[in-house]
């Protein structure tokens, strides 16, 4: 309880525009240890330096809800550009989209803006072995959003596309059960957004317990699941749930926010599991940082004392 309180001040107070203003001008610095630069060049680095590690990567250029198509098909070429550019540099490329970025909610031509720019974006993906994972928004997208993957996984297959359940969400048990017909990749988290209690779980202990139902599920079914999570004890019961089951290691990888547990992110890479840190970049960084800093609360010290250093 007292965590949904922190996070509901933190993810409230960002909001405000002068917060915003003032974070956005003196936490770039403070910013870096989460996102990895501002342009992909920056990222395709981390991806590289990662490898090094036996890391995978996930490339997120950031960027939530725009209002007009242009900005929506701006953004979506900018994805589309770091497919090529990911390509050219020998990297398969696996990135993740937030579809309202790309025009979820506009209808253009009698279609959904989100789903032409993602069938686009899913398309250069498939064409260069790449996979595209739709991130999970707030609650109120989370029905259009789970429409259009199938969509997607109906044109392009179960194998160049997925996106993720919350486990704080009510709903997702029931999600999960009637995406099977698709045999889903699937993220399992958590859930990072500001969300009621008429639809989200406000107990961590019951967020956590839903988390492991989910990808237990998942994994009983046979289909691909990324336990996306620095929580070292669901971890723990995830490597003994597959031990006892006799999961396949190519049925599963942990994944991870760039810039968090590092340690055990290299750890569970020598163990031999597949590993994959999620990479943000660009300029829109601050919704991004507000939710990070929401999960734990060392972080406002530590935002508060990069900031006073300049
Ligand atoms: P939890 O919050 O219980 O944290 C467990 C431990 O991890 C903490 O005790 C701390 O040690 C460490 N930790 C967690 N967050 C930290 C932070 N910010 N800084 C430092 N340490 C931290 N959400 C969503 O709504 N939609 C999405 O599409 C995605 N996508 C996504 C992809 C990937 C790869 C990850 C790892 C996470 C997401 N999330 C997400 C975010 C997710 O919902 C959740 O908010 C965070 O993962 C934090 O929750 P944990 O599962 O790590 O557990």
């Amino acid at each position: 309880m007292i965590d949904q309180l922190y996070r509901k001040a933190v993810l409230t107070v960002s909001g405000q525009k002068f917060v915003e203003d003032l974070v956005r001008s003196r936490a770039w610095s403070v910013a870096q240890r989460f996102v990895a630069g501002e342009d992909a060049a920056s990222a395709l680095q981390a991806v590289r330096e990662l490898e090094g590690d036996g890391i995978l990567g996930n490339l997120d250029l950031l960027g939530e809800f725009v209002a007009s198509p242009e900005k929506a098909n701006e953004f979506a070429e900018k994805v589309l550009s770091l497919l090529d550019q990911a390509n050219a540099a020998g990297i398969p490329p696996y990135v993740s989209i937030k579809l309202s970025s790309v025009g979820q909610g506009q209808t253009v031509n009698g279609e959904d803006l989100g789903l032409t720019n993602a069938r686009r974006i899913v398309g250069r993906a498939k064409q260069y072995g790449g996979f595209v994972c739709l991130d999970m928004e707030d609650h109120p997208r989370v029905d259009i959003t789970l429409a259009q993957f199938r969509t997607l996984v109906n044109e392009f297959g179960n194998g160049s596309v997925g996106t993720v359940l919350q486990s704080y969400l009510y709903r997702s048990e029931a999600d999960l059960a009637a995406l099977q017909d698709l045999h889903p990749n699937l993220r399992i988290v958590k859930g990072a957004y500001l969300e009621p209690e008429s639809v989200a779980m406000p107990d961590k202990a019951d967020v956590d317990a839903s988390y492991r139902r989910l990808v237990y599920a998942q994994m009983k079914a046979g289909n691909y699941v990324n336990v996306a999570t620095h929580d070292e004890s669901i971890i723990e019961d995830v490597k003994h749930f597959v031990l006892a089951h006799g999961i396949s290691r190519d049925m599963f990888e942990f994944q991870m926010l760039y810039g968090i547990r590092r340690d055990l992110q290299k750890e569970l890479a020598q163990q031999g599991y597949r590993v994959r840190a999620y990479i943000p970049y660009g300029r829109d960084w601050y919704a991004y940082f507000s939710r990070r800093i929401a999960e734990r609360p060392a972080n406002v010290m530590f935002v508060l004392r990069g900031m006073l250093k300049g």
